[in-house]
């Protein structure tokens, strides 16, 4: 019992402690800026969902391609798909949606399957919606053709 409070009161006055800023010296600037070692601070709001955006141009052929509307609440798991509802050969045509392609069907032996393969089942391992975002790190990505055409510039010079 005698203990129990030692722990109790040592936690206590380590929390107040914490808490007064002589602890808290400010954390090393991460993607979340300003905060310190003992205090965090609130999370960013989470960003919107997908800009109204048409199907996106690909960055280069094997791109799986981005969503190009919202998934929010949509179920995948082992009992149900909700994308292959609109996306699966059956229902693709009646839903409007574009079919999975080919390599989603082959199995590790390349063999086309009647069904979606289990390493495709999972859409969003590999294919996400765009948001509103603001970038938190720039890029200087460049679509493949842009890569192609500075190589041939650079050629001719
Ligand atoms: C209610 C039907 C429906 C559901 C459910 C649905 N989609 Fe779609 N999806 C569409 C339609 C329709 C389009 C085409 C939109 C267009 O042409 O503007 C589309 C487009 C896409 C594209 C773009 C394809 C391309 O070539 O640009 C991807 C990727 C995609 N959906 C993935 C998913 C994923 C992953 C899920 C599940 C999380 C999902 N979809 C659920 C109807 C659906
Ligand atoms: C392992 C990664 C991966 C997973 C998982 C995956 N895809 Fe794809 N998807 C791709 C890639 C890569 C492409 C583009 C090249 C290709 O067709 O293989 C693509 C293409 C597509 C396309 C465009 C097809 C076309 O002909 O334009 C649709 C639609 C799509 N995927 C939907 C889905 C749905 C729905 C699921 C879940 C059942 C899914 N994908 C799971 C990687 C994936």
């Amino acid at each position: 019992m005698r203990l129990l409070i030692l722990l109790l009161t040592s936690s206590l006055a380590l929390a107040a402690f914490a808490q007064s800023g002589e602890l808290s010296p400010s954390a090393p600037d991460g993607l979340r800026k300003g905060a310190t070692l003992g205090q965090d601070l609130p999370a960013p709001p989470i960003a919107g969902d997908s800009r109204d955006v048409k199907r996106e141009v690909r960055n280069y052929p094997e791109q799986p391609p981005v969503i190009p509307h919202v998934i929010r609440d949509y179920q995948v798991d082992k009992n149900f798909n909700r994308c292959l509802d609109c996306h699966s050969r059956e229902s693709a045509v009646q839903a409007g949606a574009p079919m999975v392609s080919v390599t989603h069907f082959m199995d590790r032996h390349f063999q086309v399957r009647a069904e979606v393969t289990p390493g495709r089942y999972f859409c969003t391992q590999c294919h996400v919606p765009q948001t509103d975002a603001e970038p938190l790190v720039e890029s200087d990505f460049k679509a493949v053709d842009e890569v192609i055409r500075d190589s041939a510039k650079g050629g001719r010079e």
